[in-house]
């Protein structure tokens, strides 16, 4: 079978992530890159050998690009789908899958109408340890989810200036849609909701700390989860750390308990404690991204080929979405400056 032919649509820092995976595929071969910056958008096309797009709806036009990386920010995830989607290109879209649910659920109602499939970029779900805990779970050796916790404690506060101000899009309600939960604690809310099933907020804060001035949106933000049974889990998230810590997910079970610090996976049961050291080398973007890149866009081309759905549909990113969504809305009176 020939292999996709794909475009990346954004080429900034998360491109890399993608560039890189899809240099090892068979399945899949980069062809084509867009960008409004004209800049990164030569340096792109120079690099990786691409036909170069300043439009990403000329590049839609083309009938040589099979499927789309959607590496843009937050504010262009849906339109950008959703056109392609109709344009019968699938598409790999970098998390979050849009601003809020409202614009998951269009991209999910495109998805289910089109030929193409869509995919959201959880690529946590595709660490080694993610996979573990997965794995145990589903094989009911634990029992039953009892009550757990999360903390992803980051820094954005040192590069604040930079981070924040340089790209325009980020810290700002209309462009970024919230801050420290969509953009980095939505991985550790997908997985915490993917390894027990589904959650809803009982209580939270989304709070403006030490970033107030810099952002309009949340620095902070704590939340008190249940699941259908009643199980808690407490959820805390910051961009104000001192510096950017393994992210902590702890989940005890009827029969045990499985505690993630950042790739160390510890696992108790009954007169066992094991120690699984889950660390892989990171061999392109930032250490807190991870390397799940590359397996999550090797599955989906290999389900692709094969004609199946991925393994992180659009219903299946929704739900995370409806679930931070949950927390933005229920709590919007409770956002405050400290
Ligand atoms: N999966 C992860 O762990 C991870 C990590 C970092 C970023 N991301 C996600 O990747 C996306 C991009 O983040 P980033 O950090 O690379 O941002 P970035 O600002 O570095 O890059 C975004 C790029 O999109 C380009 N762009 C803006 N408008 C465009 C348009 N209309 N057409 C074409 N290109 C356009 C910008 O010029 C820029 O080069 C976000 O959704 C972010 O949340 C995911």
């Amino acid at each position: 079978m020939d292999p996709f032919r794909v475009a990346v649509i954004g080429c900034g820092a998360i491109s890399g992530n993608h560039f890189h995976a899809l240099e090892k595929l068979k399945s899949a071969r980069l062809t084509a890159v867009c960008d409004i910056d004209p800049e990164k958008l030569k340096n792109a096309a120079e690099a990786q050998h691409a036909k170069a797009y300043d439009d990403w709806r000329e590049l839609l036009a083309d009938p040589e690009i099979d499927a789309v990386h959607i590496c843009t920010p937050h504010c262009l995830h849906r339109d950008m789908a959703v056109a392609a989607l109709s344009a019968g290109k699938h598409v790999l879209c970098e998390k979050p899958m849009g601003l809020n649910a409202a614009e998951a659920e269009a991209m999910a109602e495109a998805a289910a109408k089109a030929e193409a499939q869509l995919t959201v970029c959880f690529q946590n779900r595709y660490n080694a340890a993610s996979r573990r805990m997965k794995e145990l779970i589903s094989s009911g050796s634990l029992g039953g989810f009892t009550g757990g916790s999360a903390f992803v404690v980051w820094n954005r506060t040192d590069t604040a200036q930079k981070y924040y101000r340089a790209d325009g899009w980020r810290g700002k309600w209309a462009s970024e849609g919230g801050s420290a939960l969509i953009n980095q604690a939505i991985h550790t809310l997908d997985l915490a909701r993917w390894l027990t099933g589904d959650l809803s907020v009982v209580s939270g804060a989304m709070l403006a700390h030490r970033l107030g001035d810099t952002i309009e949106t949340e620095d902070t933000c704590d939340l008190l989860m249940q699941d259908k049974a009643g199980h808690r889990m407490l959820f805390y998230c910051t961009n104000c750390g001192g510096s950017n810590l393994p992210v902590q997910l702890h989940l005890n079970f009827e029969k045990g308990e499985l505690h993630l610090n950042g790739s160390i996976l510890t696992i108790r049961t009954a007169g066992s404690t094991e120690v699984e050291d889950h660390s892989s080398e990171v061999l392109v973007g930032k250490d807190y991204w991870g390397s799940g890149h590359g397996p999550l866009i090797e599955d989906f081309y290999r389900r692709l080929a094969m004609g199946q759905p991925p393994a992180i549909t659009a219903e299946d990113a929704l739900r995370t979405m409806r679930l931070m969504d949950e927390a933005y809305q229920a709590h919007a009176t409770e956002r405050r400056r400290l």
